[in-house]
């Protein structure tokens, strides 16, 4: 167990490496607990580095065997090797090839990072800094070099046996019961990218002709017997590459792609080139045992890893303060795949949805950083909502600030600029500047400055010059380190509807037509005037969510139900009702907490009523609309001195109301959406189950015995796990026999099959009730249970403490106590999902006084503690320091 001294990394501390990696010669002896790994780099001296530096390479508990310059064995004295280091004082100020022998033991890998064995394969991790877990390297993305691997072990052990690039050679090692693979990756890459993999392992295969017209291999390796569950992945695959070639012109470069599915894997899925290896829940699907969420993660998170080809791999980053360079503009590539092969409405919202609950919270609380931080003590820790989400919303930004042509030119100047190199985010923003002669220099700060901006805008009405001014004003609420914010540039797209439902043409004072209904905002105040106005039209507001901001307009009810049945805008359609819902349930939480009760408006109602009815919506965009904010959103609305059971009722509340309001509806809408006939995958199919599950779900409020009923009927009669997960999770709300009973039922059918028990003990882990802390410490002990499979402990634990807030939230602390135990628990195993956990707590500061005294002591309780991976140190230090680690002044 690692307790080092604090000493962080500095974006302004970046200098180029003083020594370069031309070649990378792996050759690994694959063994259980002793895998010999012979690595030879090619060195030297960078011209760009200091003069005369000694060669320190990154190492994490590592033991040297050997190590030769030039093939001449070096005496001790010529260099120190540590666990975690190897110096070699006097180097040659020449080229030369440095040949180091390690070993290393698979089997006691419990961090998962560097090389593991899941089940009986092995595999690697090496993002962020895995490799000099396997090798003594210059673990830094800003070293690039081109790698062939060479894999040897027992025929038996691993007869499958893949690293990056392509095959070059393949054979049985005479007079042995091994063979060998030898691989070849004619990129340059950083070492984070480098994979392998061995094992007992299925592959169904397929192939794809690029545009250019080479043929492709395409391969998916499975643990034998799941080769009927990677149709839908491998279909994705195809629709990605095809769509990165029609959207970006960036074909895939190297004869064969690969995807590994494990089932232990600290994350979901990593770009490796040519090599990906995925947690097995974002490969395998099957109607049977996947939900059709399940089915989305998979074609969003295939296409993630696969955009990363080029947006990762062929250009990739400087330094790891740069990460949202490639995951920020990969998010945003998946987000626009999915939106363009499902609904752009509906993907929205969700995407919208996760970007409030999230990263809002995110930036709201102790753990909120800019989307390129410039200090921090672990890498693993920015690997966050707010450098994913945000970032994505940033790259939106870029597309609506220069429309698509321009966006593109940004894009298509990019690649060809960097295509091989290590980047920043300035070379990034520079492209978009440069191809469309646009002054960016402002824009810059979304990278810089954490928090939500505010944007307040008020009307008025001109009947007699028959013009509207908007006064816009913005504001950054001061997060730790970063007391004020600097104005930002706000594309803030808009509309004014008349009293026909139909949009008002745009023109300024000047006479000018506003194109695409966008106005950049960049000033801390600013007005607007529209001319040739009517009468005083509906404000549609950040139309599509055009910039990440929180905007307070003075709309009211009555406007709000219009928006809601006309705005022209589907996703301002679905906010406009999440602002009505919102509003009653911050003033029924106040109202719940002084012994009131809930009034629920009839607008909202009358808006529900009317969406449901208009036959010009698609299901699963009504399914968005009867979906009410979530509590975690709903405290973060509410800022301070947050009551999740307060919070909780209102919510449970209106959603009973709506189901007892809406019933009849609701049942004939249930009825009329459901599909008979095979189940297919597709978005339409999915989006009439997810509206046939919202009925349920508020018809289900009610808890009355037809309700319960329905949800039992639904569960027996699934021929699918969208609508049996969606029966389950109906009936989870209540304490009735029958949740008993279809648990136990569920359980009995799939406990062959892990990823359908985890959904089985992430269900269990939420239930709003007090005796799910006992039942999730029971389950604790079950058999399918493991604290060694990161996919178990986020089910259970995760579960419990990420999506269950009431109970995690206990008034009696005891939530706080088992979460904070379990991590200390995990921590030795594995610090990364054990970090992961902990920041379950990052909105404690906003609880009421005494939740929050409990969780502020559970918290003190981990801080205190003397060996602390460097993951959790980091995180429970700035959960408790009030932020200041991530500041330039930490
Ligand atoms: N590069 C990451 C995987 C990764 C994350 C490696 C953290 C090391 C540390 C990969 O591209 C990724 O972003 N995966 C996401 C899923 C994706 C669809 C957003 C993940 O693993 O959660
Ligand atoms: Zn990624």
């Amino acid at each position: 167990m690692r307790t080092e001294t604090a000493k962080p990394v500095r974006l302004e501390d970046y200098r180029p490496p003083d020594w370069l990696v031309e070649t990378v010669d792996l050759d690994v002896a694959l063994h259980p607990t002793a895998t010999r790994v012979r690595a030879t780099l090619s060195l030297e001296p960078n011209p760009n580095g200091r003069n005369g530096a000694p060669l320190v390479l990154d190492g994490e508990e590592l033991s040297l065997v050997s190590l030769s310059l030039d093939n001449v064995p070096l005496t001790p004295e010529r260099y120190s090797a540590t666990p975690s280091s190897l110096t070699i004082a006097g180097p040659p100020r020449r080229p030369f090839r440095l040949t180091i022998e390690t070993l290393v033991n698979p089997s006691a890998n419990t961090q998962l990072m560097g090389l593991y064995r899941s089940g009986a394969s092995y595999c690697t991790q090496c993002e962020a800094e895995g490799f000099r877990r396997i090798t003594y390297f210059l673990d830094r993305p800003d070293v690039m070099a081109v790698y062939s691997t060479r894999i040897e072990a027992e025929k038996s052990d691993a007869p499958v046996l893949l690293a990056n690039g392509n095959p070059v050679s393949s054979g049985d090692i005479a007079g042995t019961d091994r063979h060998f693979a030898v691989w070849h990756d004619p990129f340059p890459k950083p070492c984070y990218l480098f994979a392998l993999v061995g094992g007992k392992l299925a592959c169904v295969e397929d192939s794809f002709r690029t545009m250019s017209g080479r043929a492709v291999a395409l391969k998916i390796f499975v643990e034998p017997g799941k080769e009927g569950r990677c149709a839908y992945a491998m279909d994705s695959l195809k629709r990605a590459m095809r769509w990165d070639e029609a959207r970006y012109g960036r074909e895939y470069d190297l004869d064969v792609f690969m995807i590994v599915a494990v089932s232990d894997f600290n994350m979901g899925a990593m770009e490796n080139k040519g090599l990906n290896i995925f947690n097995d829940k974002y490969v395998l699907a099957s109607p049977q045992t996947a939900t059709d969420a399940d089915f989305a993660h998979i074609e969003a998170v295939i296409a993630h890893e696969y955009f990363h080809n080029w947006t990762g791999n062929r250009i990739t980053c400087r330094d790891w303060f740069q990460l949202c360079l490639k995951e920020g503009l990969t998010v945003f590539r998946d987000q626009e795949f999915s939106a363009e092969q499902r609904s752009r409405a509906v993907e929205r919202i969700g995407d919208v949805r996760v970007l409030r609950a999230h990263q809002f919270v995110e930036d709201a609380g102790p753990l909120a950083h800019p989307v390129r931080p410039s200090l921090y003590h672990e890498i693993n820790n920015f690997y966050t909502a707010t450098v994913y989400e945000k970032g994505a919303e940033i790259v939106r930004m870029l597309k609506v600030l220069l429309g698509d042509d321009g966006f593109r030119k940004g894009m298509d100047l990019y690649f060809s600029r960097h295509d091989g190199h290590a980047a920043t985010v300035e070379d990034f923003i520079a492209c978009f500047a440069d191809a469309t002669a646009t002054d960016l220099s402002q824009f810059l700060r979304w990278y810089a400055q954490p928090g939500t901006p505010e944007l307040k805008v008020t009307a008025s009405f001109d009947a007699r010059a028959r013009s509207l001014r908007l006064d816009v004003a913005q504001t950054l609420p001061p997060r730790p380190g970063h007391p004020v914010g600097e104005p930002m540039v706000i594309p803030l797209v808009l509309g004014l509807i008349g009293k026909d439902g139909r949009d008002l043409p745009l023109v300024t004072a000047d006479g000018r037509r506003i194109e695409r209904g966008m106005v950049v905002v960049s000033r801390p105040a600013e007005t607007l005037v529209f001319m040739d106005i009517p009468e005083p039209p509906v404000l549609s507001l950040n139309r599509g969510f055009s910039a990440p901001i929180k905007v307070f307009a003075e709309t009211s009810a009555e406007e709000l139900q219009f928006l809601a049945a006309h705005d022209s805008d589907a996703f301002n359609r679905w906010e406009a009702l999440q602002v009505l819902a919102t509003s009653l349930l911050v003033e029924g939480v106040a109202e719940l907490r002084s012994g009131g009760r809930l009034r629920v408006d009839q607008a909202l109602i009358d808006a529900l009523e009317a969406t449901l009815s208009d036959p010009g919506l698609e299901p699963a965009f009504a399914a968005q609309a009867l979906s009410m904010p979530a509590e975690a959103d709903i405290a973060r609305d509410i800022g301070e001195d947050v009551d999740p059971d307060a919070i909780f009722r209102a919510r449970s509340e209106l959603r009973r109301s709506i189901g007892e309001n809406l019933g009849p509806l609701l049942e004939d809408r249930y009825a009329r959406v459901s599909d008979r006939g095979p189940y297919r995958p597709d978005a339409a199919s999915a989006g009439r189950r997810a509206l046939k599950n919202a009925c349920l779900d508020l018809l289900a409020m009610s808890g009355s015995s037809a309700a319960i009923g329905m949800a039992e009927q639904q569960y027996e009669s699934a021929d699918n796990m969208t609508d049996r997960m969606g029966a389950l999770a109906a009936l989870a709300l209540h304490d009735v026999p029958a949740r008993a009973r279809c648990l136990e039922d569920f359980y009995r059918t799939y406990e062959s099959d892990p990823l359908v028990v985890d959904k089985w003990f992430a269900l269990q882990a939420s239930i709003p009730e007090p005796g799910t802390l006992p039942r999730v410490q029971a389950l604790t002990i079950h058999p399918a249970f493991s604290f060694a499979n990161p996919n178990r402990v986020r089910a259970l634990i995760g579960s419990f403490a990420h999506s269950n807030q009431t109970q995690f939230n206990r008034a009696d602390g005891a939530g706080y106590e088992f979460v904070a135990a379990t991590v200390v628990d995990l921590d030795p195993r594995n610090p990364q999902v054990a970090a992961r956990l902990l920041s379950a707590f990052k909105s404690w500061r906003a609880l009421e006084p005494a939740r929050r005294g409990k969780a502020e002591a559970a918290l003190r309780r981990v801080a205190g503690l003397e060996t602390l991976s460097r993951d959790v140190k980091d995180i429970v230090t700035r959960m408790t320091d009030g932020g200041v680690r991530t500041t330039d002044k930490g």
